[in-house]
C-alpha cells in the first residue's frame, strides 16, 4: 500500500502586493514546492496580496493590527492565529512590521523572511536607493531565518544581480523582485519543508554542512 504523503504546511504574511506570495503559491502547485499554504494573513486590509490568495483559494485572515493597542498585543494575537494553523512553516513575505522579541522566540527555526538587499549591507528601508547612492556593482535579496535582531538573522540563501549604469531605484527593485527575490524564495523554502537546510546553535546548515555566514550565494548575473 502506498503511504499517504502529508505536504508541508506554510503559513504566509503579508502586508501589500504579495508578489512573493504569487511564486510561492506557483511553486506549491507546480511541484517545485513539496508544501501547501494552509493560511495568508495579513496586517493590512486592503491589500492585492489578499485577492491573490482568495483567487487560489487559501483561507486568508486580516489582523489589522491598527485595532490593537500596543505591539505586544498584536503579536499575541498574530501567535494565536498562526498556532491556531500548526504550520510547519512561517514565511514572511513582505510583512511590513517590527516584530516583538517575544514573538519572534516562539519559532527559533521555523521562520523565515525575505529581504530586498544582500545582507549584512543594508538592512531597513530603501535599500536599492542606498545601493546606488554607494555605487554597489552588485545588490540582490536575502532570506534569512527570523531573530530578535531585525533584518539580521542566519542568512539561508542569497541572489546577486549587476546593477546596470541605467537602472534607478524603481527599476532596480522591479528586477530585484522578479529576477531574485521570485526565484530564491521558493528554493529556500523548499530547502527548509524538505529538511535540506536547517537551523543550528545559530548555524544554517544546508545538507548537514554549515553555511558561511553569507549563506548560500546563487549569482544571477
Ligand atoms: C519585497 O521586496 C520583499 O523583499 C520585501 O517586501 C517586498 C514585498 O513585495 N520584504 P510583495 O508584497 O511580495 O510583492
Amino acid at each position: 500500500m502506498l503511504e499517504e504523503v502529508i505536504p508541508a504546511k506554510l503559513v504566509v504574511v503579508i502586508s501589500g502586493s504579495g508578489s512573493n506570495l504569487q511564486a510561492i503559491i506557483d511553486g506549491c502547485n507546480d511541484g517545485s514546492i513539496s508544501a501547501a499554504i494552509c493560511a495568508v494573513i495579513s496586517n493590512n486590509p486592503d491589500v492585492y496580496g489578499l485577492e491573490r490568495a482568495e483567487n487560489a483559494g487559501i483561507p486568508c485572515v486580516v489582523l489589522n493590527h491598527r485595532e490593537y493597542a500596543s505591539r505586544e498585543s498584536y503579536d499575541h494575537a498574530l501567535a494565536d492565529v498562526i498556532d491556531s494553523f500548526q504550520p510547519d512553516l512561517i514565511v514572511l513575505a513582505g510583512f511590513m512590521r517590527i516584530l516583538s522579541a517575544d514573538f519572534v522566540t516562539r519559532y527559533p527555526g521555523k521562520m523565515l523572511n525575505i529581504h530586498p538587499s544582500l545582507l549584512p549591507k543594508y538592512p531597513g528601508l530603501h535599500t536599492h536607493k542606498r545601493a546606488l547612492e554607494n555605487g554597489d556593482k552588485e545588490h540582490g535579496a536575502t532570506v534569512h531565518f527570523v531573530t530578535e535582531e531585525l533584518d539580521g538573522g542566519p542568512i539561508l540563501l542569497q541572489g546577486v544581480i549587476a546593477v546596470n549604469r541605467e537602472d534607478d531605484a524603481d527599476s532596480l527593485s522591479s528586477r530585484v523582485q522578479k529576477e531574485v527575490e521570485h526565484f530564491i524564495y521558493p528554493v529556500a523554502i523548499q530547502y527548509c519543508v524538505t529538511g535540506h537546510a536547517t537551523l543550528s546553535n545559530g548555524h544554517v546548515c544546508l545538507d548537514g554542512v554549515a553555511l558561511p555566514t553569507g549563506g548560500k550565494v546563487i549569482t544571477l548575473l
